[in-house]
């Protein structure tokens, strides 16, 4: 393979020859990570098509902190050559979500982070944890109540997060149901467009009506405090509140649940809450949902990446980097995973990572107490791995108990 960097085309073209890559790629699952990782990151940046255009696959832990961190390189999809699977796949532009704002570039985004960052900091979770244990407690207690066999995603995994959200923002307990319903088809690679805009659409009308109760009744709840902030404009509100809806459950909610099998099949690290940043390096659930297009040249391990072309950084690959992690396929809470980048690196870096910990930190600890006997009630290698999701997953984790 040419490692010539200065002549972009040549090297571009070679590495399309040696590694032709499909994309949406497979989702990462058994062997977990997907080998073709370890191959990409041999070769640097790798180029693929998308129909918006070429796209550069970037593994290396250091590009991919170069990527998310060169301003040259936006996450606005409105860009000419922001990778798209589909018309509606990937993320939403301003246009079609105001307040979106994973999709803004700096200075715009930083006016929509400087509201949130103090409703997400360590203090404010740290005061948000007897919320976080009161509902993972109450979940274990319906499970105990009902007998010896549940589904954790199903009855667990998902609820907690799910739960902790709708609290935080002051959404009814009562349409959890409608908005897990709506953001499975928004997180599932297969949707089609016209079911991607449905639940769009509903989502942003619910969250509406909900904006609309909040002005008129305040609580002591997110979306109020967003209206009373008032940096964020009324026509971005219900965004910023799907936004966190969103984001707040799915990605958790496949932690929690891959991080349950981890703690069976591995159960010497039961009790060591250690376990969640190696959890959260391990899994790299949201893998694939930091798309990039540069609106310059740049170049990013050797390769040249010219202004137009899409850019997606596998966090996984990234969380997998021998240089950076010894053994990396390997699970060992020992080790320091913090430099990991399962949420992202830079401006965008994830606003919920402290309430994260908090909440995959309570839910192991509650769930082993309590539940002592816990297991799988099916053979680890049936558990359905999710391989249509833009997060990495479990459709169900059954489990029984004595
Ligand atoms: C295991 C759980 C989670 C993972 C792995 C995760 C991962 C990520 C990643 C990789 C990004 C960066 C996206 C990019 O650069 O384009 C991100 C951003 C974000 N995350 Fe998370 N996330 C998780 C949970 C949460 C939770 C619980 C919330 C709570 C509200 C949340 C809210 C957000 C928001 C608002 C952003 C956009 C931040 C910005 O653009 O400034 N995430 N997350």
């Amino acid at each position: 393979m040419s490692t010539d960097t200065d002549t972009g085309t040549t090297a571009d073209t070679t590495a399309t020859a040696a590694c032709p890559v499909a994309f949406p790629l497979r989702r990462p699952g058994c062997p977990f990570p997907p080998p073709e990782y370890a191959t990409y990151r041999d070769a640097g940046p790798v180029r693929s098509e998308l129909p918006s255009g070429p796209l550069w696959l970037v593994t290396r832990h250091e590009d991919v902190r170069a990527v998310l961190t060169d301003p040259r390189i936006s996450a606005d999809p409105s860009r000419p050559g922001f990778p798209r699977a589909a018309r509606t796949g990937g993320a939403p532009s301003q246009a079609e979500i105001p307040g979106w704002f994973v999709s803004l570039d700096e200075p715009e985004h930083a006016r929509f982070r400087r509201t949130l960052i103090p409703e997400f900091t360590v203090r404010k979770v740290r005061e948000l944890r007897p919320a976080i244990a009161e509902i993972v407690d109450e979940l274990v207690t319906t499970m105990l109540a009902r007998g010896t066999r549940a589904d954790l995603v199903e009855d667990f995994a998902l609820p907690v997060p799910s739960l902790v959200i709708s609290r935080m923002l002051g959404v009814p307990r009562a349409d959890r149901d409608f908005f897990e319903a709506q953001t499975k088809v928004l997180v599932t690679l297969s949707s089609t467009d016209a079911e991607r805009d449905a639940a769009s659409a509903g989502l942003l009308r619910y969250l509406n009506r909900l904006i609309r109760i909040r002005r008129s009744r305040p609580g002591d709840d997110l979306i109020s405090k967003l209206i009373a902030a008032g940096t964020i404009e009324p026509h971005e509100l219900s965004g910023v509140a799907m936004l966190l809806l969103i984001a707040g459950h799915e990605t958790t909610a496949n932690n929690i649940g891959l991080g349950i099998v981890q703690l069976l099949t591995n159960p010497r690290w039961i009790g060591d809450d250690r376990v969640v940043e190696e959890m959260l390096r391990f899994y790299s659930v949201a893998d694939l949902v930091a798309f990039r297009v540069a609106t310059q040249d740049v170049e990013i391990g050797g390769r040249r990446i010219r202004a137009g072309e899409g850019i997606v950084p596998l966090l996984a690959a990234a969380n997998h980097d021998r240089d950076v992690f010894a053994d990396p396929d390997g699970f060992d809470p020992e080790r320091s995973a913090r430099s990991h980048v399962a949420f992202g690196f830079g401006v965008h870096q994830c606003l919920g990572q402290h309430l994260v910990r908090a909440e995959m930190e309570i839910a192991y600890r509650t769930l082993f107490e309590r539940i002592p006997t816990l297991r799988l009630a099916v053979d680890v290698d049936e558990l359905p791995l999710k391989y249509d999701g833009v997060l990495f997953g479990l459709h169900a984790l059954p489990v029984t108990w004595d």
